[in-house]
């Protein structure tokens, strides 16, 4: 009786730890994964004039990958990056990222997603002209409503190279300087993604190393998920990871060493 007991006991000892080492594996590899695209489309227009701007897209990203995504004019890039970050909405198919179901969200509510849990850096830089380098990289903090860490801002500034622009407006600055403020914006506040599209497009070489050695810098420091759309093929080489996209699909996929 006893040692039934005590076989039934080390048994139920048994499962319970290999529960939990399942729910670990299984968190572990959650939090590994950052980003899932199932079967995106994103079709414009009708008719004959209808256009498959993201033909049934399927990938995902680990966290801290730095991926390049890379193709002709009008293959579609610029159309996957905004899917991805929930700037507009797909015709059918699923984003996740960290796990949630972006598009199951109302429109409110992924504004808010976005605003936490996404980075974007525009080419054009898209800053706002009226407020100042301070004003625009903290914009993100201020719509949440949520007080700025000075300490971060200060270090973000010095790695940012702007300790001495923090009171300069966007239209007194360089292309790289406010390409570079457009990059604080997308990270202050730890974005589980940052989405780049051509954000060197603008800019001569020497600030274009800059920008890409930043992104680098935040993908190696912060461990930070980087996916960038570049026609640059130094900077993709530099990419863990190339996805070429052709007619709206993925045509290759390549991890690089
Ligand atoms: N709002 C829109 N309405 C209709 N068609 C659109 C719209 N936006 C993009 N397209 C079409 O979708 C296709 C993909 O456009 P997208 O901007 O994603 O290309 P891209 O790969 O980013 O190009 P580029 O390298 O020139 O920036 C193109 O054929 C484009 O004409
Ligand atoms: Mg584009």
């Amino acid at each position: 009786m006893a040692e039934s007991f005590e076989k039934s006991n080390h048994l139920c000892i048994s499962i319970f730890y290999y529960s939990l080492l399942n729910k670990a594996k299984k968190k572990g590899k959650e939090y590994m994964e950052i980003l899932r695209v199932e079967n995106l489309n994103k079709i414009y227009g009708k008719g004959e004039n209808e256009v498959k701007a993201v033909d049934n897209v399927s990938f995902s990203v680990e966290k801290g990958e730095f991926v390049a995504i890379v193709g002709a004019s009008g293959s579609g890039k610029s159309t996957l990056l905004h899917l991805l970050g929930g700037v507009d909405r797909p015709t059918s198919g699923k984003v996740y990222i960290d796990g949630q179901d972006i598009y199951s969200l109302d429109d409110d509510n992924l504004a808010i997603f976005r605003r936490r849990q996404v980075g974007l850096i525009y080419q054009f830089y898209n800053l706002i002209p009226i407020l100042n380098v301070e004003e625009n990289i903290t914009l993100p903090c201020n719509l949440d409503g949520k007080e700025v860490d000075k300490n971060k801002l200060d270090e973000l500034l010095k790695t940012l190279k702007l300790e001495n622009r923090r009171k300069h407006l966007p239209n007194e600055l360089s292309g790289g300087q406010q390409q570079r403020v457009s990059i604080g914006r997308a990270i202050i506040n730890s974005p589980a993604i940052m989405l780049a599209d051509e954000p060197t497009g603008n800019l001569d070489s020497k600030a274009s190393e800059e920008i890409i050695s930043l992104l680098r810098l935040s993908n190696k420091k912060y461990n930070q998920t980087v996916i960038i759309i570049t026609h640059d093929e130094k900077i993709a080489l530099e990419a863990d990871r190339i996805i070429t996209i052709d007619d709206g699909r993925i045509v290759k996929d390549e991890k690089q060493d």
